[in-house]
């Protein structure tokens, strides 16, 4: 199997979580990509799906499948999307697509998240993949100089606007040995939109795509975003 096959793989499995009658939350990325082909194909036991980016919803809208608007949605049970890492925790690095914004708001309406990964994505400790931070463009430079302070090393994603109208700076060389700190820490810089640590809430459900099929784990942990009476 191939990164590609393993990605599917992975995809498939969590049509499994698509509840019937049930509006669904979709993510962003190649992996997302296979889920919704193969979501396409039942898209009549749903009611429509809250989408995570413009390139997702150009691609439901593209197979049939209604986008719903997610102010008149509130919440929904079960969000689906991918990673760029994710930790034995299940925190995760996202945002290589640039939806991280969405992507967290997504995430932060559903009861449940199920990650959707190949093997290569799971890692020890979060910070190898460059970490996404979405920036106010007149922010840019300030927020650049708070993340260098913090040992990481900024660099602007050349020619990229994000669906909101804003920039992303991808920070190299952080060693994340607490996520949910981090998150809070770079939140908390005047400018930033969005860190794509999703530490805080990090995923319910873990699919993982390998050589021999797939694994899937379930997180122990209570989400702080979340309440009992939501789980
Ligand atoms: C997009 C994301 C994606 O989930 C992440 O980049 C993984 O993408 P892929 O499935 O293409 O590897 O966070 O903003």
């Amino acid at each position: 199997m191939n990164q590609n096959d393993m990605k599917k793989a992975a995809a498939l499995e969590a049509l499994k979580y698509v509840q019937k009658n049930a509006v669904l939350g979709v993510g962003t990325g190649s992996t997302i990509g296979y889920f919704i082909d193969a979501l396409a194909e039942v898209k009549e036991c749903i009611p429509g799906v809250v989408s995570s980016s413009e390139a997702t919803t150009r691609k439901l809208k593209t197979l049939g499948i209604p986008v719903l608007d997610l102010n008149d949605v509130g919440h929904f049970d079960v969000y689906v999307d991918g990673a760029d890492e994710i930790n034995d925790s299940m925190q995760m690095i996202k945002g290589g697509g640039g939806a991280l914004t969405r992507e967290k708001i997504a995430a932060a309406c559903a009861n449940t998240f199920v990650c959707v990964v190949d093997r290569t994505k799971q890692v020890n400790m979060l910070g190898t993949f460059p970490l996404p931070v979405e920036v106010i463009p007149m922010a840019v430079s300030y927020v650049a100089d708070e993340l260098r302070k913090i040992g990481g090393n900024p660099r602007l994603r050349s020619v990229y606007t994000t669906d909101n109208g804003n920039m992303i700076l991808d920070v190299h060389g952080l060693k994340i040995l607490d996520p949910t700190g981090m998150e809070e820490l770079i939140n908390n810089i005047p400018g930033v939109v969005t860190v794509g640590l999703f530490a805080r809430r990090g995923a319910d459900i873990l699919i993982v795509g390998d050589e021999d099929g797939v694994k899937i784990q379930r997180s122990a942990t209570v989400w702080v975003q979340q309440d009992d009476s939501r789980r």
